[in-house]
């Protein structure tokens, strides 16, 4: 025997139906962002525009980032480096960016130093990154 539901047909179902489905949607996305910290005083003084300047050409050149993260930061064989949830720089701060790429991540192909780069590189790559990351650079 089959049973009809009219009532799943209605309009004012379909309504509450969609209107769920936003809500999941809002939800969903204010969770992504809240892994992604705002900008704090410190990042933004390490992120000076002559920093994010030399890590652009260390991003593109000597630290050969662009190959596993892409020209654009937007993924490859690593994570996109754009807005994300961060795994390993946990809240996608300056700092938590410079720590993964000075230390890297044990068994992976994120390496300490990638490249072969000198601290200071590492530094401006990193504020490359956070600003790309955080709206305040382009890529
Ligand atoms: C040979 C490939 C490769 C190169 C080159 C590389 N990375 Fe990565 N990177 C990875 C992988 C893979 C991961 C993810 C590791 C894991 O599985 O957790 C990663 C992770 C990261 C993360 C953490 C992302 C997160 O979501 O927390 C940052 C930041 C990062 N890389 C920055 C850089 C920078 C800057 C450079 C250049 C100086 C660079 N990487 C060079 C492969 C690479």
């Amino acid at each position: 025997m089959r049973y009809h539901i009219p009532a799943f047909h209605a309009p004012g179902i379909r309504c509450i139906r969609l209107a769920c489905a936003a809500a999941l949607c809002v939800l969903g996305a204010r969770r992504a962002t809240a892994q992604q910290a705002p900008a704090t005083a410190a990042d933004s003084a390490a992120a000076t525009p002559s920093a994010i300047t030399a890590g652009r050409t260390v991003f593109h050149g000597q630290g050969t980032c662009l190959i596993c993260h892409g020209a654009n930061l937007e993924g490859g064989v690593g994570p996109q480096l754009t807005a994300h949830e961060w795994k390993d720089a946990k809240g996608g701060s300056y700092a938590a960016i410079l720590g993964v790429i000075t230390k890297g991540v044990d068994g992976t192909a994120m390496v300490a130093h990638p490249g072969g780069i000198s601290d200071d590189q590492a530094r401006q790559a990193a504020a490359y990154v956070w600003a790309v990351s955080h709206g305040k650079a382009k890529a």
